[in-house]
């Protein structure tokens, strides 16, 4: 049976997770494939510290050069994360003929077009399955069986962390931070957890579902981008009562020759099949012309689910080496020179019903007032509710609006936050009740 030897950098919670896959399932791959992984090196600057797999047989160095330029390894798996040297690590493999598997986001929504470059010259593969929504197959099917449709939206919830923390403040009003240690100790987070609740992980994966879906290159810079440290539990509960719950969405929509690219906090019904993805849980939601609304659903952070994603990639380039071919799919599922550069609508030119909560004096005119302001700037109020009056002597007063242009919300909202009897800075939240 034919062998195939493979190198893995970063020996992290992912990278466990695939020599415990390989170790588990090595000859269920053989039977499916022909062909025996091996797991020939790992690569980390821990090479001491026991993970809990069994390593018996593979060669553990603290110097990647022993991966990249080793002659026998044809297959280079990057699970280091970040930028680099994860990025000078992936081009030195690719120069040396080896095909790269990677669950870095990061990596390639910033150098991406390097990589894709480097690799065509060379004439090997780029797989990247595990880098949007962990264990979920989404990649591949975007590529494979649903290429032959346009998509016109593409939705997501693709921070396990994020979906974790905003799942456990809706069930139980936890403490956020408390929960975000919870989610690290779990090994959901990124290295820098910043990224997971900033909404910048969610935006390096929204960046390559808008490459696959639109065939677009997309400046990480261009997408508007909003975490989830902004959520309030009182902005939980009133989401509750209205029906709604809240979400860390990615969002991409094709409209003519631009696309909108955003991440934020987005109220959805209760009713959606998305509001029910809990916890670690991942889904993303295409709509297809032909194929119509589909959603994926699955595990989207950890170490058993990420390496099936990843060792997914492997299989598939097992059988593309079996077969003596490669590159039968460009890395974005468009030829390489047709992938374009549709612009990015600017987020004051979206329109999207609000939920907008206020903090103000409880006196009398004061609702008047707010709803005047945004008259004024064409927003049409739908429903409001104020609460009782508190001891504090202000009271929160929220208002969801109708379909309203974003820049004339943050005007209104600008002009009502300079009230006297205005407390705090009002916090506004997008609604997605309409999809198709
Ligand atoms: N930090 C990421 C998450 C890991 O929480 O979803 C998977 O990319």
């Amino acid at each position: 049976m034919k062998e195939i030897k493979i190198g893995l950098l970063g020996f992290g919670t992912i990278g466990a997770g695939v020599v415990k896959l390989l170790h588990e399932n090595r000859s269920l791959i053989a039977e499916k494939t022909g062909a025996l992984i091996s797991l020939k090196s790992i690569a980390d600057l821990d090479i001491t510290t026991d993970r809990g797999v069994n390593v018996e047989g593979i060669a553990l160095t603290r110097n990647a050069d022993e991966i990249l330029t080793d002659p026998e390894i044809s297959v280079v798996i990057e699970l280091i994360g970040g930028y680099e040297p994860a990025r000078s690590f992936a081009l030195k493999a690719i120069a040396h003929g080896k095909h790269l598997v990677t669950a870095n986001k990061a990596l390639l929504a910033v150098h991406g077009e390097e990589i894709y470059a480097a690799a065509k010259a060379n004439g090997v593969e780029v797989l990247f399955e595990a880098a949007v929504g962990g264990g979920i197959p989404v990649l591949s099917a975007i590529k494979g069986n649903m290429a032959a449709n346009r998509f016109s939206t593409v939705l997501g919830i693709v921070n396990g962390t994020c979906n974790y923390i905003l799942t456990r403040m809706t069930q139980e009003g936890a403490d956020f931070t408390e929960v975000l240690k919870s989610a690290q100790a779990l090994g959901y987070a990124e290295a820098d957890p910043t990224f997971d609740i900033e909404g910048v992980d969610t935006a390096h994966k929204l960046c390559l579902l808008l490459s696959l879906c639109f065939g677009t290159k997309v400046d990480l810079k261009d997408i508007y981008c909003e975490g989830i440290t902004s959520v309030s539990s009182e902005d939980v509960d009133f989401a509750k009562s209205f029906g709604y719950r809240i979400k860390l969405l990615a969002i991409g929509k094709r409209d003519g020759d631009r696309i909108e690219a955003r991440v934020h906090p987005t109220m959805i019904p209760t009713d959606y099949p998305l509001a029910d993805v809990h916890g670690v849980f991942n889904a993303i939601r295409l709509t297809g012309d032909f194929l119509g609304p589909v959603m994926f659903y699955g595990r989207g952070a950890g170490m058993d689910a990420t390496a099936s994603a990843v060792i997914g990639d492997v299989v598939d380039l097992a059988r593309n080496l079996g077969a003596g071919i490669s590159r039968r799919c460009a890395p974005l599922g468009y030829l390489d020179e047709k992938v374009g550069a549709l612009a990015i609508k600017p987020i004051g030119e979206i329109v999207s019903k609000y939920y907008i909560r206020f903090q103000a004096l409880d006196r009398p005119g004061v609702l008047a007032r707010i709803a005047g302001a945004l008259g004024a700037s064409g927003i049409s109020i739908a429903s409001m509710v104020q609460s009782a009056r508190s001891a504090s002597e202000t009271v929160p007063i929220v208002i969801m609006t109708h379909e309203a242009r974003e820049s004339d919300v943050r005007r209104a909202l600008s002009e009502i936050d300079a009230f006297e009897v205005i407390r705090d800075k009002s916090n506004f939240i997008r609604i997605e009740d309409n999809l198709e």
